[in-house]
C-alpha cells in the first residue's frame, strides 16, 4: 500500500518533526462543547491521537475517551500528558484500519488522521468510521484543506492529503450519513492550511 507507514510516523515523533501539532487542543473542540455537541459522558474515539492534546481536552470535559494511534511514541506522549493533568482515557496502540470498539461509540473526533492516510486507504477508513459509531452517533470531522497545484496534474501528494469535499462526500454518502448544509466553518491550521469543521450524523 503506498503512503506513509508506521515507521514514517514513529520517526517523525522521535525526531520531533511534528509540525501538525498545535501544542493545544483543536480550537473547535471548545465550540462543540459550548453548543452541546460534545458533553460529559459521551463515549468518544480519537483516531490518530498523536501527542494527545485533543484526547486530554475531551477527557477533561468528562468524555469517556479512547485514544488510538499505531505509533508507540504517540501513545507514550498521550499517556504522559494525561498523567500530568490527572486525567484518564483508554490508550490503544493499534491500526485505525483494523481496530474495533467493544461496543458502538457516540462520537468520533477526526483530527488529521484521515489526511495522514494515503487515499487508497480512504474507503476502508470511511467504512471503519461508520462501523465504530452507533446509529445517531456523530462524526466530528476536521477535513484538511491543503490542495496543491500538483493535483491539477493528477498527482497525489501528502501527507497531509487534501480532503477534497467531493471525495469525502463520496466516501460518507447520504443516506449512510446526514450532512449539514454548507458553508462549513473553516478553521485555520498552524501550518497555513485550513480545516472544515463538519458534524456528520451516522444514520
Ligand atoms: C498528522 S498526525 C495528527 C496527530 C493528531 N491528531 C494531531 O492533530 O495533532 C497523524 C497521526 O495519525 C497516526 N496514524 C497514521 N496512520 C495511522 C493508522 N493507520 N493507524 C493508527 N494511527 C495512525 C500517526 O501515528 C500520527 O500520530
Amino acid at each position: 500500500m503506498p503512503g506513509p507507514d508506521r515507521d514514517f510516523w514513529q520517526r517523525r515523533f522521535e525526531q520531533r518533526q511534528t509540525p501538525w501539532d498545535r501544542a493545544a487542543p483543536g480550537p473547535h473542540i471548545a465550540a462543540w462543547f459550548a453548543e452541546g455537541t460534545l458533553r460529559a459522558g459521551l463515549r468518544i474515539a480519537v483516531p490518530g491521537c498523536g501527542s494527545g492534546h485533543d484526547a486530554l481536552a475531551l477527557a477533561q470535559g468528562g468524555c469517556d475517551v479512547t485514544a488510538i494511534d499505531y505509533v508507540s511514541a504517540a501513545i507514550e506522549l498521550t499517556r504522559q500528558r494525561l498523567v500530568a493533568h490527572g486525567a484518564s482515557a483508554q490508550l490503544v496502540e493499534a491500526d485505525v484500519l483494523a481496530w474495533q470498539p467493544t461496543s458502538p461509540l457516540d462520537v468520533v473526533y477526526e483530527q488529521t488522521c484521515w489526511c495522514a492516510l494515503h487515499p487508497d486507504n480512504w474507503p476502508a477508513y470511511a467504512a471503519q468510521l461508520h462501523a465504530w459509531l452507533r446509529p445517531g452517533g456523530a462524526l466530528l470531522l476536521m477535513a484538511m484543506q491543503c490542495r496543491r497545484d500538483s493535483a491539477s496534474e493528477g498527482r497525489i501528494d501528502g501527507p497531509p492529503y487534501h480532503m477534497d469535499i467531493n471525495a469525502v462526500r463520496a466516501l460518507l454518502p447520504d443516506p449512510q450519513w446526514a450532512w449539514p448544509a454548507p458553508p462549513h466553518a473553516a478553521v485555520p491550521h498552524p501550518v497555513g492550511w485550513t480545516e472544515l469543521a463538519i458534524v456528520l450524523k451516522r444514520r
